[in-house]
């Protein structure tokens, strides 16, 4: 159940929703309005209404903490009277068919069916439309911003799959996305690689090493970089050269950066992955700027040489100059945080990046206000962190030797997995070759993609084919098999979603059955499903919501005969407003499933 309890500002006008505005919000409004006629003096009683599953379809409970707030004021009162005088007080509102006051309080809400009518075949009619937003945004998201040389690894999926997911949910709400890979692809590693490659890969000026050999020569020069002070002495010297943009260190560097570029490019794609690559190197002069004008407003101290900015006096500071020179990771983020807000004009500005660096947000946004660069009234930042992936073993996700798993193998061991699950229920012989691939690769990439979104992404989760591939429960694979059902439920019928269409002109959708207007209430919840997303940030509501549509669906389709047929199997009758129910479901779910960027199929 949502909970959204709001104070503040309030208004005793209230006007029917336009259209595409949530139930939620809808009923929040309307109550707020009658807080406020009932109770002028209480300017901060919260507005608190909520899903209801058994009495009624929403339910207001703002009549306790009324009660309190008068008792506080010395005024006597009780929650049932507090519920009587809001009942009496609410606007007129067509979407509310009765009010109820239940046990110590509670206003029960029961909607008038025929905005189930309206907008379920709106849907069906012109499709499934976003909540309506205050403003179109400019939102930056960064993700998966992996580093160069290095291998992707499992928290780089996490970052590709949920920043993905958010970026569709923002563009579907009609937001103006930039969706920028900050690149590790600067510093101190690269002269260390470069001096490196001087002694082991003499043709490093005119070719790059294979990938694989690339991050092998990255982990050899780390080694010697920590052990042997005139290799260290070295690797300084080449990173001085390379950002002073001498231009052999520069060619052999942007070769290093194509070879990882491709190899990444190639997990991106099979993902559906789309960011532009815009890496630490391009903000070199940028930072060279930002620590200038730190300086200039008094904002570095000096602490052993490094030149130090505190954000937040409980946190470590960032370090902006080494006592070598350089820059670093901290000041890196601080020339991009005033590059996006002042040159892209962001206005919200989304890390899709693992909690462990979260002091390191929480810092730079503190930073980045203190020096004037972030307006915190215009500007909204979130940290989307995420925690860890965990083997079968509840340890951190290895392979059986103890090497971090590598993406491509993990892609390709989903995609065999599922190949097999398919092979097990005969669908190769069922199906083409072509469309054995397209299920074998949606169920595959899916699966990893659901499994990893349906977990709430601060927490760590376990990762594990075999639960995940499951074709019952709460997965994709059971998901995508109830949509091809509801599908071919109109399909076996003779009826194509244009012929559903045309028959929504005329005929009404079916909501008589009490299973029909539980499916049709969490259809029309999805709206509101978006918005408490827009919030948070967490896409396992989504999931959630998903799994709730397919459970109402199983229950309206056990009770409800769509299609009737004789004992030989002859189509005696077709309810088409049953039809246009399942084609409603049908098509909020494959929205649902495109925000969470898994493919659908129609045959699996
Ligand atoms: N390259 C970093 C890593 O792999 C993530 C960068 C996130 N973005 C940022 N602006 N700091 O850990």
């Amino acid at each position: 159940a949502e909970d959204e309890g709001k104070s503040g500002k309030r208004k005793v006008e209230f006007q029917e929703p336009v259209a595409g505005s949530s139930i939620l919000s809808a009923l929040q409004k309307y109550f707020e309005a009658a807080i406020n006629r009932a109770y002028p003096d209480l300017p901060d009683a919260p507005v608190v209404v909520a899903v209801s599953g058994k009495f009624g379809d929403y339910q207001c409970n703002s009549a306790m903490p009324i009660a309190q707030l008068l008792k506080a004021k010395g005024e006597k009162s009780n929650p049932r009277e507090v519920a009587q005088k809001l009942m009496d007080a609410v606007p007129p509102f067509s979407w509310v068919q009765k009010l109820d006051i239940a046990g110590p309080g509670f206003i029960n809400i029961t909607l008038n069916r025929s905005i189930g009518h309206k907008a379920l075949n709106e849907i069906v009619l012109n499709g499934v439309k976003p909540p309506v937003v205050d403003r179109k945004l400019t939102i930056v998201c960064d993700f998966p911003s992996p580093n160069i040389a290095k291998d992707l690894h499992v928290g780089h999926l996490r970052a590709s799959i949920i920043g993905e997911s958010t970026c569709r949910l923002l563009e579907f709400l009609g937001h103006n996305v930039l969706r920028i890979s900050h690149l590790g692809d600067w510093g101190t590693q690269f002269g260390m690689l470069i001096a490196h490659l001087q002694d082991k890969f003499p043709d490093y000026e005119t070719k790059s090493p294979p990938i694989g050999d690339l991050q092998m020569f990255y982990k050899e020069s780390k080694k010697r970089f920590d052990e042997d002070e005139v290799f260290k002495k070295r690797a300084y010297e080449s990173v001085v050269k390379l950002q002073s943009y001498d231009p052999v260190y520069q060619k052999a560097w942007k070769l290093i950066c194509d070879v990882s570029k491709k190899e990444f490019q190639k997990v991106f794609e099979r993902l559906d992955v789309k960011a532009e690559d815009v890496g630490e190197s391009f903000y070199q002069s940028r930072m060279e700027q930002v620590v200038k004008d730190l300086e200039e407003k008094g904002l570095l101290e000096d602490d052993d040489g490094r030149k130090v900015m505190f954000g937040r006096a409980d946190r470590i500071p960032f370090t902006i100059v080494k006592s070598d020179g350089g820059f670093t990771y901290d000041t890196s983020d601080m020339a991009t945080i005033q590059y996006r807000i002042n040159e892209l004009k962001a206005e919200w500005i989304i890390y899709v990046v693992d909690a462990g660096q979260s002091t390191h947000f929480e810092v730079l946004e503190a930073c980045a206000v203190k020096a004037g660069i972030m307006d915190p009234e215009k500007v909204r930042l979130d940290h989307v962190q995420f925690g860890v992936v965990l083997g079968e073993d509840k340890k951190k996700f290895k392979t059986r030797s103890g090497e971090t798993v590598k993406l491509v193998a993990l892609l390709d061991e989903g995609l065999k997995r599922a190949g097999d699950k398919l092979k097990e229920r005969g669908r190769d012989e069922a199906l083409t070759a072509e469309e054995f691939k397209i299920a074998q690769e949606a169920i595959a990439y899916g699966c990893i993609k659901y499994a990893d979104l349906s977990h709430n992404r601060v927490h760590e989760y376990v990762f594990s084919f075999d639960k995940m591939l499951e074709d019952k429960g709460n997965t994709a694979v059971y998901l995508l098999y109830m949509l091809t059902r509801i599908r071919s439920i109109a399909r076996l019928a003779g009826h194509t979603p244009e012929s559903l269409k045309e028959a929504a002109k005329s005929t009404p959708i079916s909501l008589d059955h009490e299973k029909e207007w539980n499916l049709a209430k969490v259809l029309l919840r999805f709206t509101e499903t978006l918005e408490k997303i827009a919030r948070d940030l967490y896409l396992h509501h989504l999931c959630e919501y998903l799994y709730e549509v397919s459970t109402a669906f199983s229950e309206f389709y056990d009770s409800c005969y769509c299609v009737e047929k004789d004992a030989a199997g002859t189509i005696k009758k077709i309810h088409i407003g049953r039809l246009l129910l399942c084609e409603a479901t049908a098509m909020i779910m494959e929205q649902c499933f495109s925000i969470l960027s898994i493919r659908t199929v129609s045959k699996m």
